[in-house]
């Protein structure tokens, strides 16, 4: 793979709204691991907070973040973030995202949990995959972006793999690029950059249930982990309260909170609503609260799901503003303007990630993280309800203000080691590694999931151990494919996330333990 300016690791909101801006300062390769527009960002339904007209302010904004933050949120990213966000949307609509208007011409804004306002931009239900096409379009178009589909980083370049130590205590650790592997020539090639940017989004798969497509590993996470990068917050792992409850499925459908902002209400079996039991806000509370108040209501009454009643809404609130969501529940037979829609709460988000500072930078040098892979302090505990594409926009706009400034005078480095592959042989019982990847699931969501205990982490990090055994002596002596090297990614971002849930010794937003509980 020839030498670029940048080398950018993802093809959702944030690697392509970095790309878009970088762009103008060098020229920028894209690597995606599937086809460019399977990602998260995608499936986004809510769509973007931001505070657009009176009486919402920013401050009304910072207050409900730090609110569903459980105040652990950097308040000085909160302020960055929240005080730019109008000119990171101007971005999107230039590029030519459609949000939609009312009919007086002003944005049509929804509202999520934890909202004290009306201030989600969306299109339709399907925001994120507006937003995915546009840029898309954009990207795929400009002289200066070039985008590589079906390309998966297998890992970071770094003085390691010139021969040099480093350690997790070293301070003067550099990125260089990344080993890159084609699935076609099964080749493992090295692709040497000024800077990198990690944009690998979410890490959803590592639980059994998720809302997140099958791309999203902790790829970038379990990277800059073996590079000896900070990684921060792993334990603050988002379930949504309402997915589709259609255990035959993965990814988890989601059934966006924005229907509970337009009044939809959550019920037990009996068709009582129950949330005030649980918080004044009732079905519209932050997700920690719902997502743990449904598990205590499966448990209470012994069924896998509760409902969410939406029919109410009547029909034209559907066709108009959730066509998607009424289609696909008509296709697994529920019509939810009669019917109750069956939900289960699904892992959805990590708040935590590869540590980076206001510019984006990590704390190995030349290398960006991005989007949902990078903890840039605005979530805390638990992540306000559509604030995630807009952090993607404010921190790759910023990384890329802060590169432009330093793309001239960093050179390629010389003398990468080429990969070895020596002594791998083709590993013919890809059986072990599709029953690896379901006992993780197994484990991280029986034992790591939203109520979690002492025992049930230490059970869950021996059981583990195990796992990182059999898969690295698997690794070490097969020759390379994409799902061994997804394993290995989901065992490392496992490890991570127990590590630091066993660390925090008490109940805070979406870490909650039977053994701290008076501390929520
Ligand atoms: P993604 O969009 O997930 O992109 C990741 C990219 O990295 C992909 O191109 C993937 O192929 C690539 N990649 C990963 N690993 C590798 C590798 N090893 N090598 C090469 N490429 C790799 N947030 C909101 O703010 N509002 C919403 O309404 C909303 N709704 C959501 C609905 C759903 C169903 C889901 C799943 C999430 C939702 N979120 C929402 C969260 C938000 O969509 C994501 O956090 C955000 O889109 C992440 O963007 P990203 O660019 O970081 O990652
Ligand atoms: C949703 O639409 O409910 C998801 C919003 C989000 O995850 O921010």
């Amino acid at each position: 793979m020839a030498e670029t300016d940048f080398l950018v690791i993802g093809s959702g909101i944030a690697g392509l709204s970095f790309a878009l801006k970088a762009c103008q300062y060098g020229k920028v390769y894209i690597i995606t691991k599937s086809v460019a527009d399977e990602t998260s960002t995608r499936y986004a339904q809510g769509g973007i907070a931001t505070v657009m007209y009176e009486p919402d302010t920013f401050e009304k904004h910072i207050k409900d973040t730090m609110t569903a933050g459980c105040e652990l949120s950097d308040p000085n990213i909160v302020r960055i973030t929240i005080y730019e966000s109008q000119d990171r949307v101007k971005d999107l609509v230039q590029w030519g995202v459609d949000f939609d208007k009312t009919n007086t011409g002003k944005y049509d804004l929804g509202k999520e949990g934890g909202h004290s306002e009306f201030r989600v931009l969306h299109h339709k239900d399907t925001t994120g995959l507006e937003i995915q096409q546009k840029l898309y379009q954009q990207a795929k178009t400009h002289p200066q972006i070039k985008i590589l589909e079906n390309y998966f980083a297998v890992e970071l370049l770094t003085q390691h793999h010139l021969g040099k130590e480093v350690t997790k205590h070293s301070t003067d650790i550099e990125c260089y690029g990344a080993y890159v592997y084609n699935p076609r020539t099964k080749l493992v090639e090295i692709a040497l950059a000024k800077c990198v940017v990690v944009a690998t989004g979410g890490i959803g798969n590592v639980y059994g249930n998720t809302t997140n497509p099958s791309i999203a590993t902790g790829d970038g996470v379990a990277m800059v982990h073996r590079a000896k990068g900070a990684i921060r917050g792993m334990e603050f792992v988002q379930f949504h309260p309402t997915a589709l409850y259609h255990p035959t499925e993965r990814p988890a459908f989601l059934i966006t909170e924005a229907l509970r902002g337009a009044g939809a209400i959550l019920k037990d079996w009996h068709g009582n609503e129950f949330m005030h039991k649980y918080d004044p806000r009732g079905s519209l509370a932050p997700r920690d609260i719902v997502s743990r108040a449904i598990d205590n209501e499966m448990k209470i009454s012994g069924e896998d799901h509760v409902y969410l009643d939406a029919r109410h809404l009547g029909q034209d609130v559907f066709f108009t503003h959730f066509p998607n969501i009424y289609s696909k529940c008509l296709s697994v037979g529920i019509d939810a303007v009669k019917d109750m829609i069956p939900v289960v709460p699904a892992a959805h988000y990590s708040c935590g990630g590869i540590t980076v500072d206001e510019w984006g930078r990590t704390t190995i040098a030349n290398l960006y993280a991005l989007g949902e892979c990078a903890s840039t302090g605005l979530h805390g505990a638990n992540r306000l309800a559509s604030n995630s594409l807009l952090e993607s926009l404010v921190f790759s706009h910023r990384a890329c203000e802060d590169a432009r400034q330093k793309i001239n005078s960093i050179h390629f480095v010389q003398g990468i080691k080429p990969w070895n592959a020596e002594g791998t042989v083709s590993n013919e019982e890809m059986i072990l590694v599709t029953q690896s990847i379901r006992e993780l699931q197994s484990i991280m969501s029986n034992y790591v999931g939203i109520v979690r205990s002492n025992l049930r982490l230490q059970r869950a990090f021996d059981r583990l151990n195990i796992i990182y055994r059999e898969t690295e002596m698997l690794y070490q002596r097969s020759t390379l494919t994409i799902r061994i090297c997804e394993l290995r990614n989901m065992v490392a971002t496992a490890y991570l996330i127990i590590r630091e849930a066993m660390k925090r010794k008490e109940s805070l937003g979406l870490h909650y333990s039977i053994d701290y509980p008076s501390k929520n």
